[in-house]
């Protein structure tokens, strides 16, 4: 695939990349030329993206983890970085927390959620800095939800913690700028994945509907009027790794057809 953004050769790890999202953001990076490490906890899911990666000519390496489980998040960059000879890019893509409204959790759902969607982050990108430091045009993206932005009812413990990511990745461009890392993030609308399916079908036995008259639903409150290509999300992340965005560091960008509220 001809991309021109100067990938070719980049080492890059992506979190939550067997399926959805992290697939679509390492095929895109790995077709422009980046070598690609991914993760999931499906092994068979796994093998199957990995060799799809392969038949596709990307370079492509995986390794099976649980990033519920403490340190195997920075168990997963050891592997990418030994694998890979070092590392250019991180894509830290949360793995889904559970879901509900506050009265609907308890304590452990909110431990849970906080390993998966924030101590897991912090676990790779402490791993990740001392070799980043090292790498080609180093950065960190970060992939977060609108619920970062505006709490969005069934999804509490998103809407409690999700912000958390925005300002780390703004924390971190600040901190980490003389170092020569660059940190984003990118805030996904609605994408087309098997997560967004998993949501349509719980919202269609909730309505008594079918899948499909949900995600058509769902579609109509995008100004677009679709939802987004897991690609899309791919392209977004792939231009920031890129030295095209140079001077891009500290941004939080909505991938989202015009679906987030927010100005900011
Ligand atoms: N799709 C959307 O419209 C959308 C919108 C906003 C935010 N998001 C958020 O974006 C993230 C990715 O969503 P997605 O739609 O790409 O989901 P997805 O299609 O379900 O893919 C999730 C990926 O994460 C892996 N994974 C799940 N739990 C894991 C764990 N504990 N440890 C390691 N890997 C794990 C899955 O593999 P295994 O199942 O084999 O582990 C799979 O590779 C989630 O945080 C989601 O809430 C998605």
């Amino acid at each position: 695939m001809a991309c021109s953004l100067g990938l070719e050769g980049f080492r890059v790890a992506v979190t939550s990349s067997s399926a959805g999202i992290g697939f679509g953001i390492a095929s895109v990076m790995g077709e422009c030329g980046a070598r690609i490490v991914i993760t999931g906890r499906n092994k068979e899911r796994l093998e199957e993206s990995i060799n799809k990666l392969r038949s596709r000519g990307v370079k492509a390496y995986g390794v099976r983890s649980d990033f519920a489980v403490e340190r195997e998040a920075a168990r997963f960059v050891r592997f990418a970085v030994e694998k890979l000879g070092g590392l250019d890019t991180l894509v830290f893509v949360p793995p889904q927390p559970p879901g509900g409204r506050f009265l609907d959790l308890d304590m452990d759902s909110w431990r849970l959620s906080y390993r998966l969607l924030v101590e897991s982050g912090l676990e790779a990108i402490y791993e990740a800095i001392p070799h980043l430091r090292k790498g080609r045009n180093p950065s960190i993206i970060i992939t977060t939800s609108l619920a970062a932005w505006e709490p969005i009812a069934g999804i509490a413990t998103s809407s409690v913690l999700r912000p958390a990511l925005h300002s780390l990745t703004v924390l971190l461009a600040r901190e980490l700028a003389r170092d020569g890392i660059r940190v984003n993030a990118l805030v996904p609308g609605y994408i087309m994945t098997d997560r967004l399916r998993e949501v349509a079908s719980i919202r269609a036995r909730i309505h008594g509907t079918s899948v499909e008259e949900e995600l058509k639903a769902m579609e109509a409150e995008v100004p677009m009027g679709r939802a987004g290509d897991p690609s899309e999300m791919g392209w977004a992340a792939a231009f920031l790794a890129s030295p095209k965005a140079s001077y891009i560091t500290g941004a939080i960008i909505p991938v989202t057809g015009a679906r987030h509220v927010s100005v900011r």
